[in-house]
């Protein structure tokens, strides 16, 4: 894969509310190809955040594409709402929704992305008659929340799964992975097949500043080599990374 080709959407989870406009400049500046906006309701999972106020005061500022996480146990009923507001792409979960294709559908007929995203613990064959269409899958690497987790090292073999799978049956399709992304696990990631990253706190609670910490993980992809510090042991067995594309 062409490292170049990789791309950054900044979650603004862990941005500073009160300073939004100018973190996601300093993201914009620091390189961002879109904004990762997610959307928690307390149900669907045990944390909430943010509306479509927010998106719609995004679209504002920014001529990024937003797209929209959406973690909530009825999305189709807030899709108008959102796409009102400005938003770009929307990815829905796999799990808990009994009518997944007419939630893509919805979406696709609305003229938005569509992506579907699997938690830590779906596998990633379920994915296989909706994936003709979609434009985006989503792996998460955290159980879905929480900023601020730590990445979880066995879905690198289903991020490769996954991207065989689009290989067969989707060419395209990008495979976007979110949770726990920081300079090393993003290398760890794209060589599993990730073609975009979402980051939030490696880079809105950087203490080297937002847009430098932009500039520090698209080098870390970049780099040639892996960064081994504090890989987990059992990463280092080769069977573990031989299958991974370095
Ligand atoms: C978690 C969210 C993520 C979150 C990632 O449920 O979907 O987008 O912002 O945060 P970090 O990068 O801190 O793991
Ligand atoms: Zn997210």
């Amino acid at each position: 894969m062409d490292k170049g080709s990789v791309k950054l959407a900044p979650s603004i989870l862990s941005a500073d509310f009160a300073h939004l406009g100018e973190q996601v400049a300093a993201a914009e500046r620091g390189g961002a190809n879109r904004i990762h906006v997610d959307i928690m309701d307390g149900h669907f999972v045990p944390n909430i955040s943010m509306g479509a106020p927010i998106v719609q005061s995004l679209r504002r500022v920014t001529k990024l594409p937003l797209e929209i996480h959406m973690m909530i146990s009825d999305p189709d009923s807030f899709l108008d709402e959102f796409v009102e507001a400005g938003s770009d792409s929307f990815l829905v979960h796999w799990e808990g929704n009994n009518n997944l294709h007419r939630t893509v559908r919805r979406i696709k007929t609305l003229g938005k992305g569509a992506g579907v995203a699997i938690n830590p613990a779906t596998p990633a064959g379920v994915l296989e008659e909706i994936l003709p269409d979609l434009d985006q899958v989503l792996v998460m690497t955290v159980n879905p929340g929480f900023g601020h987790q730590p990445f979880i090292y066995s879905t690198l073999p289903k991020i490769r799964h996954v991207s065989q799978l689009i290989a067969r049956l989707k060419r395209g399709c990008e495979l976007e992975v979110d949770g726990g992304i920081d300079e090393r696990t993003a290398q760890l990631a794209v060589a599993a097949g990730a073609n975009v990253l979402v980051a939030g706190s490696s880079i809105f609670a950087s203490s080297a500043g937002v847009s430098a910490a932009m500039h520090r993980l698209r080098s870390a992809i970049n780099h040639e080599g892996l960064i081994l510090k504090d890989l987990e042991p059992s990463l280092l067995k080769k069977e573990v990374l031989c299958n991974l594309e370095w």
